[in-house]
């Protein structure tokens, strides 16, 4: 460990507190708050997750007011906001709190560990955020500072936990973690550092190579290509739309989809309809599925619903809009 290179915390933690982006959970860190912002905050960045937060916080401004509400309320709110599974964890978890006597959020990383969606980096975020609790948090802006101090290309995880364990500010706990990923969003960026104001530049062994940015070493990410087909099938009431099954998009409404390429007249005659017309293709790329859909639109008298009354994927809002269908 001593030959590592750690942060310099007083400068680290003096910089947070004059630079620090002012978000209202850092504010006021009531864990509901922070539990909420982590929870948006792993699926997009700061700007973005923001008005997802403010718009939850409104709707929903304690645990147990989610706990009461249907499932549906919160994928409409979290529409748009990607990886689904996440907001159907976050209303399982609300159900699980809100059934406890009494209904709060536990303070302890391993209890915080047991419920949905709860992982090691979260569990760590909310006990140190909330509750002052000194446990290290490790995520990709956590790995970024460290691999670039470091001068380390592909670090383990294991070996980015231990050394957060050891640079961890044990009295600021909160602060100290938010600042190794305030750091890591704002000044140690992934493509255009700013190394000209990081206040521990001088701490920082990849500055000392010909390209800091080099470290660490991105991860390639495998996706699946699929090449398949959409069916917009619209009437004056709406468009035919089910509910989707899968981790990706469950809990969600979409139009027909058939992820074969060979597969839009099993599509059709499943739907008991002829001739669709081509109207559009579109690209929407999630984590590990790329898809490649071919949209068709078939006007018929009656059926469907209007989008904007159900939850919809951003993939098939686009779908809607390629079919001249689309509804906000
Ligand atoms: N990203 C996720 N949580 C964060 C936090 N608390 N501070 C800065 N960046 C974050």
């Amino acid at each position: 460990m001593e030959d590592q290179g750690y942060p310099s915390q007083s400068r680290l933690l003096e910089w947070y507190e004059q630079n620090s982006r002012s978000l209202p959970w850092r504010e006021n860190p009531d864990p509901w708050a922070v539990l909420l912002s982590e929870f948006i905050l792993q699926q997009t960045k700061m700007e973005v997750g923001l008005r997802y937060w403010k718009k939850m916080y409104e709707r929903f401004p304690t645990i147990q007011e989610m706990s009461i509400s249907p499932l549906e309320e919160v994928m409409l709110l979290w529409q748009g906001c990607g990886y689904y599974a996440r907001a159907r964890n976050l209303h399982k978890l609300s159900i699980e709190i809100g059934s406890r006597t009494p209904p709060i959020i536990p303070s302890n990383p391993s209890e915080l560990e047991k419920l949905p969606g709860i992982g090691p980096y979260t569990a760590a975020a909310i006990a140190s955020i909330s509750f002052g609790i000194p446990v290290a948090v490790v995520d990709g802006n956590v790995r970024r500072v460290y691999s670039r101090l470091n001068a380390i290309l592909d670090p383990k995880n294991s070996e980015i936990q231990k050394w957060a364990d050891f640079c961890l500010d044990k009295d600021r706990a909160g602060d100290w973690n938010q600042s190794l990923m305030e750091l890591g969003a704002t000044v140690c960026t992934p493509r255009a550092p700013k190394c000209d104001i990081c206040p521990i530049l001088s701490n920082c062994k990849a500055k000392l190579t010909e390209n800091p940015t080099k470290f660490p070493m991105s991860k390639r990410r495998v996706s699946t290509k699929i090449q398949g087909h959409a069916l917009v099938i619209s009437s004056p009431e709406g468009v035919v739309l089910s509910q989707r099954e899968g981790n990706q998009l469950g809990g969600l409404w979409g139009v027909p989809i058939t992820e074969d390429p060979n597969g839009l007249r099993g599509l059709c005659s499943y739907y008991q309809i002829e001739s669709p017309e081509k109207v559009g293709e579109i690209h929407h790329a999630f984590s590990h599925r790329d898809f490649h859909l071919q949209v068709w639109r078939i006007n018929v008298l009656k059926g469907g619903i209007s989008s904007a009354s159900v939850p919809i994927s951003r993939l098939d809002q686009r779908i809607l809009e390629a079919a001249g269908c689309g509804e906000s």
